[in-house]
Protein backbone atom coordinates (compact mmCIF):
# COMPACT_ATOMS: atom_id res chain seq x y z
CA UNK A 1 0.00 0.00 0.00
CA UNK A 2 2.71 2.31 1.25
CA UNK A 3 4.63 1.76 -2.68
CA UNK A 4 1.06 2.62 -4.39
CA UNK A 5 0.90 5.81 -2.52
CA UNK A 6 4.52 6.56 -3.01
CA UNK A 7 3.88 6.02 -6.66
CA UNK A 8 1.02 7.88 -7.02
CA UNK A 9 2.62 11.17 -5.41
CA UNK A 10 5.28 10.64 -7.75
CA UNK A 11 3.31 10.76 -10.68
CA UNK A 12 1.66 13.94 -9.66
CA UNK A 13 5.75 15.41 -9.01
CA UNK A 14 6.25 13.53 -12.59
CA UNK A 15 3.83 15.19 -14.51
CA UNK A 16 4.06 18.96 -12.92
CA UNK A 17 7.99 18.45 -13.60
CA UNK A 18 8.20 17.05 -16.91
CA UNK A 19 5.81 19.98 -18.73
CA UNK A 20 9.12 22.56 -18.49
CA UNK A 21 10.84 19.91 -20.28
CA UNK A 22 9.19 19.09 -22.53
CA UNK A 23 10.02 21.05 -25.78
CA UNK A 24 13.65 20.08 -24.87
CA UNK A 25 16.02 19.74 -27.76
CA UNK A 26 17.01 15.94 -29.00
CA UNK A 27 19.56 14.10 -30.35
CA UNK A 28 22.53 16.68 -29.18
CA UNK A 29 22.14 18.13 -25.77
CA UNK A 30 24.92 20.75 -24.35
CA UNK A 31 25.03 19.17 -20.98
CA UNK A 32 26.57 22.55 -19.58
CA UNK A 33 22.98 23.97 -19.89
CA UNK A 34 21.36 21.36 -18.32
CA UNK A 35 23.52 21.88 -14.99
CA UNK A 36 22.21 25.53 -14.99
CA UNK A 37 18.60 24.35 -15.17
CA UNK A 38 19.45 22.21 -12.25
CA UNK A 39 21.03 24.77 -10.20
CA UNK A 40 18.30 27.25 -10.49
CA UNK A 41 15.34 25.25 -9.99
CA UNK A 42 13.31 26.11 -6.92
CA UNK A 43 14.29 22.51 -4.77
CA UNK A 44 17.62 22.76 -2.55
CA UNK A 45 20.06 19.59 -2.74
CA UNK A 46 18.32 18.64 0.56
CA UNK A 47 15.55 18.65 -0.57
CA UNK A 48 16.17 16.39 -3.85
CA UNK A 49 18.06 14.07 -2.26
CA UNK A 50 14.80 12.94 0.84
CA UNK A 51 12.46 12.82 -2.39
CA UNK A 52 14.89 10.23 -3.98
CA UNK A 53 15.29 8.37 -0.90
CA UNK A 54 11.60 8.37 -1.06
CA UNK A 55 11.53 7.46 -4.66
CA UNK A 56 14.05 4.35 -3.93
CA UNK A 57 12.55 3.15 -0.77
CA UNK A 58 11.61 0.31 -2.54
CA UNK A 59 9.57 -3.15 -0.38
CA UNK A 60 12.39 -5.52 1.42
CA UNK A 61 12.53 -8.84 0.42
CA UNK A 62 11.41 -11.94 2.32
CA UNK A 63 14.20 -13.74 4.29
CA UNK A 64 14.32 -16.70 2.74
CA UNK A 65 13.49 -19.47 5.06
CA UNK A 66 15.97 -22.11 3.59
CA UNK A 67 13.30 -25.09 3.49
CA UNK A 68 13.23 -25.47 -0.44
CA UNK A 69 16.39 -27.23 -2.13
CA UNK A 70 17.44 -24.65 -5.14
CA UNK A 71 16.23 -25.94 -8.49
CA UNK A 72 18.80 -25.83 -11.15
CA UNK A 73 17.43 -25.23 -14.45
CA UNK A 74 17.78 -28.24 -16.94
CA UNK A 75 20.41 -28.68 -19.94
CA UNK A 76 18.67 -28.15 -23.48
CA UNK A 77 19.10 -31.14 -25.26
CA UNK A 78 19.74 -30.67 -28.53
CA UNK A 79 17.46 -32.09 -31.96
CA UNK A 80 19.66 -33.97 -33.75
CA UNK A 81 22.63 -36.16 -33.43
CA UNK A 82 24.68 -33.37 -34.65
CA UNK A 83 23.89 -31.51 -32.17
CA UNK A 84 23.18 -27.65 -33.30
CA UNK A 85 19.59 -27.47 -33.75
CA UNK A 86 17.04 -26.85 -30.89
CA UNK A 87 14.10 -26.25 -30.39
CA UNK A 88 12.45 -23.61 -27.78
CA UNK A 89 8.70 -23.02 -26.86
CA UNK A 90 6.79 -20.62 -25.43
CA UNK A 91 3.85 -22.03 -23.14
CA UNK A 92 1.62 -21.24 -20.72
CA UNK A 93 1.50 -23.53 -17.55
CA UNK A 94 0.90 -24.38 -13.92
CA UNK A 95 3.58 -24.29 -11.27
CA UNK A 96 3.51 -25.39 -7.72
CA UNK A 97 5.85 -22.44 -6.34
CA UNK A 98 4.08 -22.60 -3.36
CA UNK A 99 3.05 -26.14 -1.53
CA UNK A 100 0.02 -27.82 -2.37
CA UNK A 101 -1.11 -24.51 -4.40
CA UNK A 102 -0.67 -24.28 -8.00
CA UNK A 103 0.14 -20.64 -10.20
CA UNK A 104 -0.12 -19.79 -13.89
CA UNK A 105 2.73 -19.39 -15.23
CA UNK A 106 5.03 -19.05 -18.44
CA UNK A 107 7.74 -20.54 -19.36
CA UNK A 108 9.68 -22.15 -22.14
CA UNK A 109 9.85 -25.86 -22.89
CA UNK A 110 8.11 -26.20 -19.39
CA UNK A 111 5.68 -24.19 -17.21
CA UNK A 112 7.70 -22.07 -15.36
CA UNK A 113 11.38 -20.16 -16.70
CA UNK A 114 13.39 -22.26 -18.86
CA UNK A 115 16.22 -24.61 -19.15
CA UNK A 116 19.72 -23.40 -20.40
CA UNK A 117 21.01 -23.83 -23.65
CA UNK A 118 25.14 -24.69 -23.98
CA UNK A 119 26.98 -23.21 -26.36
CA UNK A 120 30.27 -23.63 -28.10
CA UNK A 121 31.93 -20.72 -29.84
CA UNK A 122 32.41 -21.72 -33.27
CA UNK A 123 29.00 -23.48 -33.64
CA UNK A 124 26.63 -23.25 -36.13
CA UNK A 125 23.33 -23.24 -34.25
CA UNK A 126 19.83 -23.74 -35.40
CA UNK A 127 16.87 -22.78 -32.97
CA UNK A 128 13.80 -23.41 -33.23
CA UNK A 129 11.14 -21.19 -31.96
CA UNK A 130 7.88 -21.73 -31.34
CA UNK A 131 5.17 -19.56 -29.83
CA UNK A 132 2.30 -21.60 -27.84
CA UNK A 133 0.96 -18.99 -26.02
CA UNK A 134 -2.35 -17.51 -26.77
CA UNK A 135 -0.87 -14.33 -27.50
CA UNK A 136 1.89 -12.77 -29.31
CA UNK A 137 5.72 -13.05 -28.36
CA UNK A 138 9.44 -13.00 -29.30
CA UNK A 139 12.78 -14.79 -28.59
CA UNK A 140 15.15 -12.02 -27.44
CA UNK A 141 18.84 -13.00 -27.28
CA UNK A 142 20.25 -10.99 -24.63
CA UNK A 143 23.73 -10.54 -24.78
CA UNK A 144 24.27 -12.65 -28.16
CA UNK A 145 26.05 -11.29 -31.13
CA UNK A 146 23.44 -12.16 -34.29
CA UNK A 147 22.13 -10.64 -37.64
CA UNK A 148 19.13 -8.09 -36.40
CA UNK A 149 16.82 -10.52 -37.88
CA UNK A 150 17.53 -13.31 -35.08
CA UNK A 151 17.72 -10.90 -32.49
CA UNK A 152 14.44 -11.09 -31.63
CA UNK A 153 13.67 -7.67 -30.97
CA UNK A 154 9.87 -6.22 -30.96
CA UNK A 155 10.02 -6.47 -35.07
CA UNK A 156 10.42 -10.29 -35.30
CA UNK A 157 6.50 -11.11 -33.49
CA UNK A 158 5.41 -14.90 -33.24
CA UNK A 159 1.65 -15.04 -33.47
CA UNK A 160 0.33 -17.69 -31.43
CA UNK A 161 1.46 -21.05 -32.93
CA UNK A 162 3.61 -19.72 -35.17
CA UNK A 163 7.20 -20.83 -35.53
CA UNK A 164 10.74 -19.25 -36.66
CA UNK A 165 14.04 -21.18 -37.30
CA UNK A 166 16.78 -18.47 -36.70
CA UNK A 167 20.84 -19.70 -37.43
CA UNK A 168 23.59 -18.29 -36.62
CA UNK A 169 27.20 -18.75 -35.41
CA UNK A 170 28.83 -18.46 -31.86
CA UNK A 171 31.60 -15.92 -32.57
CA UNK A 172 31.86 -14.51 -29.23
CA UNK A 173 33.90 -15.79 -26.29
CA UNK A 174 32.63 -17.24 -23.08
CA UNK A 175 29.81 -15.79 -21.07
CA UNK A 176 26.80 -15.97 -19.02
CA UNK A 177 24.13 -14.69 -21.53
CA UNK A 178 20.30 -15.00 -21.14
CA UNK A 179 16.94 -15.10 -23.14
CA UNK A 180 13.68 -13.46 -22.37
CA UNK A 181 10.85 -12.37 -24.54
CA UNK A 182 10.37 -8.66 -26.35
CA UNK A 183 6.86 -7.86 -27.72
CA UNK A 184 6.35 -4.45 -27.79
CA UNK A 185 4.37 -3.44 -24.20
CA UNK A 186 4.17 -6.80 -23.17
CA UNK A 187 7.75 -7.51 -22.38
CA UNK A 188 7.84 -7.03 -18.31
CA UNK A 189 4.00 -9.25 -18.16
CA UNK A 190 5.55 -11.87 -20.28
CA UNK A 191 8.80 -11.63 -18.22
CA UNK A 192 7.06 -11.73 -14.86
CA UNK A 193 4.97 -14.34 -16.12
CA UNK A 194 8.14 -17.06 -16.17
CA UNK A 195 9.74 -16.27 -19.57
CA UNK A 196 13.34 -16.66 -19.05
CA UNK A 197 16.44 -18.74 -19.82
CA UNK A 198 19.90 -18.92 -19.94
CA UNK A 199 22.11 -19.56 -22.39
CA UNK A 200 25.95 -20.59 -21.58
CA UNK A 201 28.87 -19.82 -24.14
CA UNK A 202 32.02 -21.97 -23.50
CA UNK A 203 35.70 -21.99 -25.67
CA UNK A 204 39.07 -23.12 -25.39
CA UNK A 205 39.62 -20.56 -22.64
CA UNK A 206 36.78 -21.23 -20.56
CA UNK A 207 37.42 -24.83 -21.18
CA UNK A 208 41.50 -24.42 -20.07
CA UNK A 209 40.89 -22.13 -16.92
CA UNK A 210 40.22 -24.78 -14.47
CA UNK A 211 37.34 -22.94 -12.84
CA UNK A 212 34.32 -24.65 -10.92
CA UNK A 213 32.39 -26.51 -14.12
CA UNK A 214 30.02 -29.09 -12.25
CA UNK A 215 26.57 -27.62 -13.59
CA UNK A 216 24.76 -27.66 -10.77
CA UNK A 217 27.21 -28.88 -8.21
CA UNK A 218 29.91 -25.84 -7.96
CA UNK A 219 28.84 -24.32 -11.42
CA UNK A 220 25.33 -22.71 -10.26
CA UNK A 221 23.14 -20.54 -11.83
CA UNK A 222 21.00 -17.86 -10.06
CA UNK A 223 18.42 -15.97 -11.67
CA UNK A 224 16.92 -13.49 -9.27
CA UNK A 225 13.49 -12.38 -9.71
CA UNK A 226 10.83 -10.72 -7.05
CA UNK A 227 7.40 -11.16 -7.40
CA UNK A 228 4.15 -10.08 -5.72
CA UNK A 229 1.90 -13.00 -5.33
CA UNK A 230 -1.98 -12.18 -4.57
CA UNK A 231 -3.80 -13.75 -1.69
CA UNK A 232 -4.91 -17.01 -4.05
CA UNK A 233 -1.02 -17.04 -4.69
CA UNK A 234 -1.20 -16.07 -7.79
CA UNK A 235 1.21 -13.99 -10.35
CA UNK A 236 -1.31 -10.64 -10.77
CA UNK A 237 0.52 -8.50 -13.30
CA UNK A 238 -1.91 -5.86 -13.81
CA UNK A 239 -2.79 -5.52 -10.03
CA UNK A 240 1.53 -5.49 -9.17
CA UNK A 241 2.46 -3.36 -11.63
CA UNK A 242 4.04 -0.57 -11.25
CA UNK A 243 5.38 1.92 -13.94
CA UNK A 244 8.40 2.49 -12.81
CA UNK A 245 9.28 -1.30 -12.52
CA UNK A 246 6.86 -4.17 -11.07
CA UNK A 247 8.33 -5.03 -7.64
CA UNK A 248 7.56 -7.60 -5.23
CA UNK A 249 7.99 -9.18 -1.68
CA UNK A 250 9.03 -12.31 -2.84
CA UNK A 251 11.99 -13.33 -3.62
CA UNK A 252 12.45 -16.70 -6.52
CA UNK A 253 15.64 -17.83 -7.54
CA UNK A 254 15.54 -20.15 -10.05
CA UNK A 255 11.57 -19.93 -9.88
CA UNK A 256 12.40 -21.72 -6.45
CA UNK A 257 11.08 -19.86 -3.08
CA UNK A 258 12.62 -19.91 0.34
CA UNK A 259 15.71 -21.48 -1.67
CA UNK A 260 18.94 -23.00 0.13
CA UNK A 261 21.88 -24.20 -1.67
CA UNK A 262 23.81 -27.12 -0.74
CA UNK A 263 27.53 -26.92 -1.44
CA UNK A 264 30.85 -29.16 -0.80
CA UNK A 265 33.74 -27.27 1.16
CA UNK A 266 35.45 -26.00 -1.91
CA UNK A 267 35.10 -23.03 -4.49
CA UNK A 268 31.87 -22.41 -6.12
CA UNK A 269 31.22 -20.29 -8.83
CA UNK A 270 28.06 -18.35 -9.09
CA UNK A 271 26.71 -17.11 -11.89
CA UNK A 272 24.61 -14.44 -11.16
CA UNK A 273 21.67 -12.90 -13.20
CA UNK A 274 19.40 -10.04 -12.07
CA UNK A 275 16.19 -11.45 -13.94
CA UNK A 276 14.23 -8.92 -12.03
CA UNK A 277 11.65 -6.64 -13.71
CA UNK A 278 13.06 -3.71 -11.74
CA UNK A 279 14.97 -4.30 -8.86
CA UNK A 280 18.63 -3.88 -8.30
CA UNK A 281 20.31 -5.96 -5.70
CA UNK A 282 23.39 -5.83 -3.57
CA UNK A 283 24.88 -8.77 -2.84
CA UNK A 284 27.08 -9.81 0.16
CA UNK A 285 27.70 -12.79 2.58
CA UNK A 286 26.36 -12.08 5.75
CA UNK A 287 29.65 -12.77 7.56
CA UNK A 288 31.38 -9.99 5.65
CA UNK A 289 33.78 -12.04 3.61
CA UNK A 290 34.39 -11.57 0.57
CA UNK A 291 34.90 -13.32 -2.48
CA UNK A 292 35.76 -12.95 -6.24
CA UNK A 293 34.53 -11.89 -9.37
CA UNK A 294 35.66 -13.65 -12.50
CA UNK A 295 33.29 -12.42 -15.42
CA UNK A 296 31.00 -9.56 -16.05
CA UNK A 297 27.87 -9.35 -18.98
CA UNK A 298 30.20 -10.49 -21.77
CA UNK A 299 33.13 -12.43 -20.72
CA UNK A 300 35.32 -12.97 -18.25
CA UNK A 301 38.11 -10.12 -16.17
CA UNK A 302 41.66 -10.27 -16.84
CA UNK A 303 41.87 -10.83 -13.60
CA UNK A 304 40.32 -12.35 -10.64
CA UNK A 305 38.39 -8.80 -8.66
CA UNK A 306 38.24 -9.45 -4.79
CA UNK A 307 34.92 -7.78 -3.74
CA UNK A 308 33.14 -7.65 -0.69
CA UNK A 309 29.47 -6.65 -2.43
CA UNK A 310 28.43 -6.71 -6.16
CA UNK A 311 25.61 -4.57 -7.28
CA UNK A 312 23.54 -5.60 -10.35
CA UNK A 313 20.80 -3.93 -11.63
CA UNK A 314 18.29 -5.29 -14.48
CA UNK A 315 19.50 -7.74 -16.63
CA UNK A 316 23.51 -7.58 -15.41
CA UNK A 317 25.22 -10.82 -14.99
CA UNK A 318 28.56 -11.27 -12.98
CA UNK A 319 30.35 -14.62 -12.29
CA UNK A 320 31.47 -14.59 -9.14
CA UNK A 321 33.63 -17.14 -7.04
CA UNK A 322 33.15 -18.36 -3.02
CA UNK A 323 35.82 -20.43 -1.95
CA UNK A 324 33.54 -22.33 1.04
CA UNK A 325 36.94 -24.38 1.89
CA UNK A 326 38.50 -21.07 3.11
CA UNK A 327 35.05 -19.60 5.26
CA UNK A 328 34.11 -20.23 9.07
CA UNK A 329 31.44 -22.39 8.37
CA UNK A 330 30.59 -22.67 12.11
CA UNK A 331 27.86 -20.62 11.64
CA UNK A 332 24.99 -20.00 9.41
CA UNK A 333 26.31 -18.64 5.57
CA UNK A 334 24.07 -17.17 3.75
CA UNK A 335 24.17 -14.48 0.07
CA UNK A 336 22.02 -11.18 1.60
CA UNK A 337 20.73 -7.84 -0.08
CA UNK A 338 22.40 -4.55 0.80
CA UNK A 339 19.19 -4.57 3.72
CA UNK A 340 19.99 -7.80 5.46
CA UNK A 341 17.39 -9.72 3.86
CA UNK A 342 18.53 -13.60 3.28
CA UNK A 343 18.36 -14.50 -0.24
CA UNK A 344 20.26 -17.68 -0.24
CA UNK A 345 21.22 -19.71 2.83
CA UNK A 346 24.21 -22.32 2.26
CA UNK A 347 24.22 -25.38 3.62
CA UNK A 348 27.97 -26.66 3.43
CA UNK A 349 28.39 -29.80 3.74
CA UNK A 350 31.98 -31.45 5.71
CA UNK A 351 32.76 -33.00 2.19
CA UNK A 352 35.94 -31.06 0.84
CA UNK A 353 35.19 -30.85 -2.97
CA UNK A 354 37.71 -30.76 -5.86
CA UNK A 355 40.27 -28.00 -5.81
CA UNK A 356 39.36 -25.83 -8.36
CA UNK A 357 41.60 -23.01 -9.72
CA UNK A 358 40.99 -19.36 -10.45
CA UNK A 359 43.93 -18.11 -12.46
CA UNK A 360 45.78 -14.83 -12.06
CA UNK A 361 45.34 -14.16 -15.99
CA UNK A 362 41.66 -15.05 -17.16
CA UNK A 363 41.39 -13.46 -20.23
CA UNK A 364 42.89 -10.39 -22.26
CA UNK A 365 40.40 -7.73 -22.71
CA UNK A 366 41.46 -4.30 -23.37
CA UNK A 367 40.49 -0.74 -24.27
CA UNK A 368 43.09 0.03 -26.87
CA UNK A 369 44.50 4.19 -27.43
CA UNK A 370 42.41 4.52 -30.44
CA UNK A 371 39.12 3.80 -28.96
CA UNK A 372 40.31 6.15 -25.87
CA UNK A 373 40.44 8.74 -28.37
CA UNK A 374 37.23 8.37 -30.66
CA UNK A 375 34.97 11.42 -30.42
CA UNK A 376 32.03 10.34 -29.43
CA UNK A 377 29.20 10.14 -32.61
CA UNK A 378 26.19 9.53 -30.35
CA UNK A 379 24.79 11.15 -27.74
CA UNK A 380 21.54 10.06 -25.47
CA UNK A 381 20.00 11.18 -23.02
CA UNK A 382 18.14 9.50 -20.24
CA UNK A 383 15.19 10.77 -18.26
CA UNK A 384 11.82 10.88 -16.17
CA UNK A 385 9.98 7.69 -14.98
CA UNK A 386 6.88 6.30 -14.18
CA UNK A 387 5.77 6.29 -17.65
CA UNK A 388 6.98 9.78 -18.54
CA UNK A 389 10.07 8.31 -19.65
CA UNK A 390 12.19 8.98 -22.98
CA UNK A 391 15.63 9.08 -24.85
CA UNK A 392 16.57 12.03 -26.20
CA UNK A 393 13.02 12.96 -25.12
CA UNK A 394 11.18 10.46 -27.44
CA UNK A 395 9.20 7.80 -26.93
CA UNK A 396 9.94 4.22 -28.56
CA UNK A 397 8.57 4.58 -32.12
CA UNK A 398 8.84 1.10 -34.05
CA UNK A 399 9.02 2.97 -37.30
CA UNK A 400 11.74 5.73 -36.81
CA UNK A 401 15.18 4.43 -36.72
CA UNK A 402 17.21 6.86 -34.07
CA UNK A 403 20.81 6.00 -35.09
CA UNK A 404 22.54 4.27 -38.00
CA UNK A 405 25.89 2.73 -37.38
CA UNK A 406 28.70 0.75 -40.06
CA UNK A 407 28.73 -2.63 -39.39
CA UNK A 408 32.29 -3.57 -37.80
CA UNK A 409 32.93 -0.16 -36.91
CA UNK A 410 33.69 0.92 -33.27
CA UNK A 411 31.89 4.41 -32.02
CA UNK A 412 31.57 6.11 -29.15
CA UNK A 413 28.37 6.70 -27.51
CA UNK A 414 27.89 8.94 -24.57
CA UNK A 415 24.74 8.53 -22.41
CA UNK A 416 23.50 10.63 -19.57
CA UNK A 417 20.85 10.28 -17.17
CA UNK A 418 19.46 13.47 -16.71
CA UNK A 419 17.90 13.96 -13.31
CA UNK A 420 14.68 15.26 -12.07
CA UNK A 421 13.41 17.53 -9.63
CA UNK A 422 13.33 14.72 -7.56
CA UNK A 423 16.60 13.36 -7.98
CA UNK A 424 15.66 11.05 -10.53
CA UNK A 425 16.08 7.15 -10.66
CA UNK A 426 18.96 4.57 -11.58
CA UNK A 427 18.38 3.23 -15.22
CA UNK A 428 20.16 -0.13 -16.28
CA UNK A 429 20.49 0.91 -19.86
CA UNK A 430 20.86 -2.20 -22.47
CA UNK A 431 21.92 -2.65 -26.39
CA UNK A 432 21.59 -5.53 -28.32
CA UNK A 433 23.65 -7.10 -30.68
CA UNK A 434 26.58 -6.26 -29.53
CA UNK A 435 28.85 -6.25 -26.50
CA UNK A 436 30.42 -3.05 -25.65
CA UNK A 437 33.44 -1.28 -23.74
CA UNK A 438 33.23 0.82 -20.90
CA UNK A 439 35.40 3.84 -21.18
CA UNK A 440 34.69 6.06 -18.58
CA UNK A 441 32.13 6.71 -15.77
CA UNK A 442 31.91 10.79 -15.49
CA UNK A 443 34.96 11.25 -17.10
CA UNK A 444 36.96 8.72 -14.58
CA UNK A 445 37.72 5.01 -15.64
CA UNK A 446 35.41 2.56 -14.92
CA UNK A 447 35.60 -0.03 -11.09
CA UNK A 448 37.56 -2.50 -12.02
CA UNK A 449 35.07 -5.09 -11.82
CA UNK A 450 33.48 -3.56 -15.13
CA UNK A 451 37.34 -3.69 -17.13
CA UNK A 452 35.08 -6.59 -19.51
CA UNK A 453 32.44 -6.61 -21.76
CA UNK A 454 29.43 -5.22 -20.61
CA UNK A 455 25.72 -5.61 -22.38
CA UNK A 456 24.06 -3.72 -19.64
CA UNK A 457 25.21 -0.51 -17.55
CA UNK A 458 23.72 0.83 -14.50
CA UNK A 459 23.59 4.54 -15.15
CA UNK A 460 22.87 6.51 -11.97
CA UNK A 461 21.26 9.97 -11.70
CA UNK A 462 23.28 12.54 -13.35
CA UNK A 463 25.77 10.51 -14.56
CA UNK A 464 27.47 10.55 -18.33
CA UNK A 465 28.41 7.24 -19.42
CA UNK A 466 30.45 6.56 -22.24
CA UNK A 467 31.07 3.09 -24.24
CA UNK A 468 33.04 1.96 -27.19
CA UNK A 469 30.62 -0.43 -28.95
CA UNK A 470 30.80 -2.11 -32.74
CA UNK A 471 28.61 -4.01 -33.88
CA UNK A 472 29.54 -7.47 -36.01
CA UNK A 473 26.65 -7.86 -37.62
CA UNK A 474 23.99 -5.81 -39.82
CA UNK A 475 19.98 -5.50 -38.70
CA UNK A 476 18.13 -2.98 -36.74
CA UNK A 477 18.84 -3.14 -32.85
CA UNK A 478 17.25 -2.48 -30.09
CA UNK A 479 18.39 0.16 -27.31
CA UNK A 480 16.29 0.57 -23.69
CA UNK A 481 16.53 0.88 -20.11
CA UNK A 482 15.97 -2.67 -18.92
CA UNK A 483 13.42 -1.78 -16.34
CA UNK A 484 11.04 -3.58 -18.55
CA UNK A 485 8.02 -0.64 -17.51
CA UNK A 486 10.61 1.83 -18.70
CA UNK A 487 11.09 0.04 -22.16
CA UNK A 488 7.15 -0.90 -22.53
CA UNK A 489 6.56 3.00 -21.64
CA UNK A 490 8.59 3.62 -24.35
CA UNK A 491 12.51 4.25 -22.88
CA UNK A 492 13.94 2.64 -26.29
CA UNK A 493 15.37 3.46 -29.27
CA UNK A 494 16.50 1.85 -32.64
CA UNK A 495 19.94 1.68 -34.56
CA UNK A 496 20.11 0.28 -37.78
CA UNK A 497 23.57 -1.38 -38.43
CA UNK A 498 24.06 -1.28 -42.28
CU1 LIG B 1 17.20 -8.11 -22.19
CU2 LIG B 1 16.00 -5.67 -25.07
O1 LIG B 1 16.61 -6.95 -23.65
CU1 LIG C 1 18.83 -7.59 -25.13
CU1 LIG D 1 14.57 3.34 -16.66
Amino acid sequence: MKTKITAFMISLLVISGCSSNSSQSVEEVDHSNMNEEMDHSTMNQDEMENEHMSHDEVVSLNDSTGENELKIPSVLEHDDEKGSVYTVRAQKGKTEIFDGTETVTYGYNGSFLGPMIRLEKGDTVKIKTVNELDEETTFHWHGLEVAGSADGGPHESLKPGEEKVIEFKVEQEASTLWFHPHPEGKTAEQVYNGLAGLIYIEDDNSKSLGLPNEYGKNDIPLIFQDRTFDDKKQLNFSAAMNDDGTIGDTLLINGTLNPKLAVNKEKVRLRLLNGSNARNYTFKLNTGDSFVQIATDGGFLNKPVTLKEITLTPSERAEIVIDFSQLDTENELALINEDGSILLPFEVSDQNGKVSEIPGEMNNFSITEEEKSLPVTKKLELFGMMDQVTINGKKFDPERIDFTQQQGETEVWEIYNKPDEMGGMIHPFHIHGAQFKILSRNGEEPPENERGWKDSISIHPDETVKIAIQFKHKGVYMFHCHILEHEDNGMMGQVKVE
